[in-house]
């Protein structure tokens, strides 16, 4: 997809990879509708970056509904959506029913909820792109959030199905980084005393995150997968489960 002149929304777009995104688009020449729950980071990030911004709570299916039909009545037909927004919630055993529910609308229903509200007009006008940030979790895991985990597995897998069930007409794609330097990481590293970065691989800066997905979505990729090694340990994974629990678990808990 060519970013010219394309209408491209993006929730979460006060901070972190959800901003350093909105950035790029708008630098690669897209209008951009900057959107995120958090009023005051949103309309300071707008300023900055040079996008509209548009307030919505995306854990909740009427959320993106709003957030979909506002931007199409107002802005124009969306182009490409990219749905990022997302929480690191519920860390080891002591995960609460409220972690879990947030963490399914917002990781994981939000995805589904903004494709359903979308894919109905894309197929009529006969194209669309559709972004997530998912995470390297949801091919492999964060072995210290179970909500985090389940959560992002189910993001990739909305993807895939998206991908093969409206790839016809739809473009998809899901981002899937280990850690990057954003408050989402600060906060789930200091709750783990500075251990959330377990792997040597790095961890990458927002922007780096978004050069990825505007190259992708120039080449049409569908998996992103900005630190490199993700995609080996994917398939060591799938060749021999068992090995591949008995490394994670020696890895992150020396037993
Ligand atoms: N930072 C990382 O290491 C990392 C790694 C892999 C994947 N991710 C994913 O990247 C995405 C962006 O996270 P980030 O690291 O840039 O974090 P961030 O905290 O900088 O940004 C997340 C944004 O989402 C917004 N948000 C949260 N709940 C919302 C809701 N209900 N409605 C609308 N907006 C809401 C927050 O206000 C915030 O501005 C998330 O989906 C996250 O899970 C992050």
């Amino acid at each position: 997809m060519d970013f010219e002149g394309a209408v491209c929304v993006v929730t979460g777009a006060a901070s972190g990879i959800g901003l350093a995104s909105a950035k790029a688009f708008v630098d690669a020449g897209a209008t951009v509708v900057g959107s995120d729950i958090a009023r005051e980071r949103l309309e300071a990030a707008a300023g900055e970056a040079g996008f509209t911004p548009v307030i919505a709570d995306v854990g909740s299916e009427d959320g993106n509904r709003r957030l979909v039909d506002e931007v199409w009545d107002s802005v124009g037909p969306i182009d490409l959506f990219y749905a990022n927004a997302g929480v690191a919630l519920g860390l080891g055993d002591e995960a609460t029913a409220a972690d879990w529910d947030i963490s399914w609308r917002v990781n994981a229903m939000s995805r589904v909820w903004a494709a359903a509200a979308l894919v109905p007009r894309w197929r009529e006008r006969g194209s669309g792109y559709f972004v997530s940030t998912a995470s390297a979790a949801g091919l492999l895991m964060e072995p210290r959030s179970a909500p985090y985990t389940l959560s992002k597995h189910a993001d990739v897998a909305h993807a895939e199905w998206l991908a093969v069930n409206h790839g016809d007409v739809v473009g998809v794609s899901v981002v899937c980084p280990e850690w990057v330097q954003t408050p989402l990481f600060q906060g789930f590293d200091d709750a783990v005393d500075g251990t959330a970065d377990l792997s040597d691989d790095g961890v990458l800066q927002p922007e780096d995150i978004a050069a990825a997905v505007v190259t992708a979505v120039r080449e049409g990729t569908f998996l992103i997968t900005p630190h490199d090694q993700v995609r080996g340990y994917e398939t060591g994974k799938v060749k021999d489960r068992e090995w591949w629990i008995a490394a994670m678990r020696r890895s992150v808990y020396g037993r």
